[in-house]
């Protein structure tokens, strides 16, 4: 298990996926009756449902947004800023998503970081390798490139904002999960490197959340996995059943 004095930590990556009509009900069914279980439980819905999930703070669940422009404001029509989430109630918002890397540049992380961390909000930062990585055993080293690039300009002070997942990209809505082995040796891997860059106390507060593919059936082995502090779910968060088995899982 991992540190006792931190708390688990599952996120829901809703993605483009239900109606802000139905989004409440939907987080309510996901999180039925599992309020006492102490750990951190973060939706991560798109962008118009948000003002319509803020009533779930009373229930002890934690409103999180899936990406934030790089500008605090100007002429960037169609997008939205990391002030405007965090006016609406939101608390984390997702950095770094593969999904997103296919459609950012790169240098706008690091950007897209701080502002997020300026505008009051926390941060789950995603990497993880494609396939051919994995292959040649590159893994680590595609991911500590990510890691380096992205954190190059991160003030340490701003460090324990900052949750890590770890979401092989071959594993992401494919249904193929990396072994609780992999990710436990990758998490390994980003809580050193976390401890050379930030200093071993923030290393060891630090939450690094495994995604890809994650089911309550394969939940409780990750759980059991030392470095292992919680999830990122997207498939899986959209159905109750699942979600609520992983959070048990964690709890
Ligand atoms: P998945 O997605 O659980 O559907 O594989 C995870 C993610 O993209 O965050």
């Amino acid at each position: 298990m991992g540190s006792q004095e931190k708390k688990r930590f599952i996120a829901a990556n809703w993605k483009m996926h239900s109606k802000p009509s139905e989004a409440l009900a939907l987080a309510f069914e996901l999180t039925d009756g599992l309020e006492d279980t102490n750990t951190e439980v973060v939706i991560c819905a798109p962008f118009t449902h948000l003002d319509r999930l803020n009533s779930l703070k009373s229930k002890g669940i934690i409103l999180g947004a899936q990406n934030c422009h790089f500008a605090d404001k100007g002429a960037y029509t169609g997008e939205i800023s990391a002030t405007m989430l965090s006016d609406l109630g939101c608390q984390y918002v997702i950095i770094g998503h593969s999904e997103r890397r296919n459609l950012d540049t790169v240098e706008s992380i690091p950007l897209r970081i701080e502002q997020a961390i300026a505008a009051g909000l926390k941060v789950i930062f995603c990497c993880g390798e494609p396939l051919h990585y994995r292959k040649v055993h590159q893994e680590w080293e595609f991911v500590l490139s990510q890691l380096n690039h992205d954190f190059d300009k991160i003030e340490a002070s701003h460090f324990p904002k900052i949750v890590i997942a770890y979401e092989p990209i071959w594993a992401i809505g494919t249904g193929l999960t990396a072994s609780p082995q992999q990710a436990q040796e990758m998490h390994k891997n980003i809580r050193k490197w976390a401890e050379n860059r930030f200093g071993i106390l923030d290393a060891m507060q630090l939450r690094i959340l495994y995604g890809g593919s994650v089911k309550s059936s394969n939940s409780m082995e990750l759980a059991a996995m030392h470095d292992i502090d919680g999830v990122l779910v997207g498939g899986a968060s959209l159905i109750p059943i699942e979600f609520r088995g992983i959070i048990r899982a964690f709890s």
